[in-house]
């Protein structure tokens, strides 16, 4: 048996052993798969892993950097209460005109606002209005993953938390040499993590229905 097997198997029984049937986001995913978009969403486990951070921390404003199909939106506005505010943002329409049929189907829709169009646009808005979140999700294109951390560090209190998704790319990651954009871009973030101050951070390597790659975590301090 090849580990994958046993990593994809293992996953359905962790959640199976730990997580409620959930209609609401099994329609949201079932959905982002009939419209044909990437399966890249969190795992149904992940998802839960955010959603605990944001009630731990008690997360009144989340900012997602990455919507695809509202998944990840969706758990989080979940774990948060009536008065709380998600930003999410997505590049592509055709992605956020199928996101926005699942949040607004969702029922947490006015809990969430999804801003099409560059990230990076979104978070600059953000830094000019002098907003503040308190929990940061980064799962857009990976080529900004140090970028979107930067800003996001901009954007954050003291006390707030920052995942940054898919750090590890299949080990992909360890290539010092590689071509491929997105393992460059994950690399300069790491690189750059290494230099703050003011952060305490980790990474958990992670394997599941999704292969194998992982997340960093950072917890904003000064
Ligand atoms: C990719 C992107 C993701 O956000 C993810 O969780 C997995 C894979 C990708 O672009 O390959
Ligand atoms: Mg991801």
């Amino acid at each position: 048996m090849q580990m994958s097997d046993t990593f994809e198997k293992m996953d359905a029984y962790l959640e199976q052993s730990l997580l409620r049937a959930d209609p609401l986001l099994e329609k949201i995913a079932e959905n982002s798969r009939k419209e044909g978009l990437v399966p890249h969403a969190v795992t149904p486990l992940q998802a839960e892993f955010l959603a605990l951070l944001i009630r731990l921390i008690d997360a009144k404003r989340v900012l997602e950097i990455g919507c695809l199909g509202g998944y990840s939106a969706v758990a989080m506005a979940r774990a948060m209460s009536n008065d709380a505010y998600i930003l999410t943002t997505e590049i592509d329409t055709r992605t956020a005109a199928v996101a926005q049929a699942n949040i607004d189907q969702s029922g947490f829709g006015d809990r969430i606002e999804l801003r099409i169009g560059p990230a990076m646009q979104a978070l600059d808005d953000e830094i000019a209005a002098g907003s503040v979140f308190d929990f940061v999700f980064i799962d857009a294109d990976k080529v900004n993953h140090k970028n979107y951390l930067e800003k996001a560090l901009q954007l954050t209190r003291p006390g707030a938390v920052i995942v940054a998704d898919n750090i590890v790319r299949g080990g992909g990651v360890l290539d010092a040499d590689s071509e491929d954009n997105s393992i460059r871009g994950i690399r300069e973030m790491l690189a750059f993590a290494q230099t703050l101050q003011g952060v305490e951070q980790t990474a958990m390597q992670t394997v599941g229905a999704k292969g194998y790659d992982g997340m960093a975590l950072f917890r904003v301090t000064g």
